[in-house]
């Protein structure tokens, strides 16, 4: 018979396997990453480990004992296992929801989206354009280089009139047709030869509006430039009347400054139109009662119009007697600069960010 060693007897083993429950159960409880686990695992599951140790010990004790504690540490052994097991997959549920947030904070606003604006130009541009189609009104358009004959001659200007001055146009070269013609190839000073393209190609009733670029050899100030923008416009059908026109450009003037705008018609010069008018809206710096933008007048021009001149039908091989018209020319930086009240043309052109994001 074995006698009972001091460590070996049954109440001690009791006591190791009491502590070394209660010290696992603790020591997990504190474990928070993998490594720490396997290391936990290794110290009470491992060769050398403490049940290890204990089950060491059972030989040394009675027979009854030693089957008792040996299914006890068995137990002991399962459990530990399973509680590695669970801590293990805590521990990876954790990472993988903690590398979620770390990645994306859904709930985080965006970046700002910075929108792109239209320029003030065409913003005005496509505002004349809609007002126009809203009341019939389609777009055309024409080339910018253009010939003598329909920038001049179709339109009724004469040879001898200032217009085809050396000053104001700006011409590329002189160019013959098959017929040995002088083509004279310049580029538009305005947008009316498209009054001359269109009618050689479709026959009344024509509604037409023509935006377009325009060059004139002029120096730059703060109301001229070398290149700007008209909106042509086109009405010819039987009985087209001075009324028609002065409605229609009423009317526009309403729905693009306001319908408190105040509007009149002075009799002016075209070749092309005739009689020929210019329309003036009453002062939008000081609604009428005279400054110094509109000279103490109280009116500011707006655009240029008239009826078409027969002469210009017979370019085009209207029957004059048959058919009437009205045209009229407005200038897109002009209208720009009463709408929002620019003081200087040459904003429009500068791109300057500062100045574009105001519209
Ligand atoms: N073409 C003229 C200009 O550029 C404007 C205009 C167009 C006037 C149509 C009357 C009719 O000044």
């Amino acid at each position: 018979m074995k006698t009972p060693h001091k460590d070996t007897d049954s109440s001690s083993i009791q006591s190791k396997i009491e502590n070394i429950s209660k010290e696992l159960n603790k020591e997990l409880g504190n474990t928070s990453n993998s490594e720490a686990i396997s290391n936990l695992k290794n110290k009470y599951l491992g060769r050398k480990g403490s049940i290890q140790s204990v089950l060491k010990l059972l030989p040394d004790i009675e027979i009854d004992d030693r089957k008792k504690y040996g299914k006890v540490l068995n137990e002991l052994k399962t459990n530990a296992e399973n509680l590695f097991e669970n801590k293990q997959k805590e521990i990876n549920k954790n990472s993988k929801n903690n590398s979620k947030k770390n990645n994306a904070d859904l709930s985080l606003p965006g970046y700002p989206v910075k929108f792109a604006n239209s320029h003030p130009l065409t913003q005005i541009k496509d505002k004349i354009i809609s007002i126009f189609e809203s009341l019939g009104f389609q777009i055309a358009l024409g080339p910018e280089i253009e010939t003598d004959y329909y920038n001049f001659e179709a339109l009724n200007i004469p040879k001898d009139h200032p217009a085809r001055d050396l000053q104001d146009t700006f011409y590329i070269k002189n160019e013959f047709n098959t017929y040995g013609n002088n083509l004279k190839v310049l580029l538009r000073t305005h947008t009316s030869p498209v009054q001359v393209r269109i009618m050689e190609k479709v026959k009344p009733p024509i509604r037409i509006i023509v935006p377009g670029r325009v060059y004139r050899n002029e120096a730059v100030d703060s109301t001229h430039s070398a290149v700007f923008h008209q909106i042509e416009g086109l009405a010819v059908d039987a009985n087209v009347t001075f009324a028609d026109l002065k409605a229609t450009l009423e009317c526009f003037a309403k729905r693009f400054f306001g319908e408190t705008i105040s509007v009149r018609f002075r009799p002016s010069y075209f070749p092309f139109t005739e009689p020929s008018a210019e329309m003036d809206i009453g002062c939008v710096f000081c609604s009428g009662k005279g400054c110094s933008i509109c000279k103490k007048s109280g009116w500011l021009e707006a655009l240029g119009c008239g009826m078409v001149n027969p002469r210009v039908f017979d370019y085009v091989k209207f029957d004059r007697e048959k058919y009437t018209g009205f045209a009229f020319g407005i200038g897109i930086e002009r209208l720009a600069m009463l709408k929002f009240k620019v003081n200087d043309m040459r904003l429009f052109y500068e791109n300057d960010l500062r100045f574009l994001r105001q519209f």
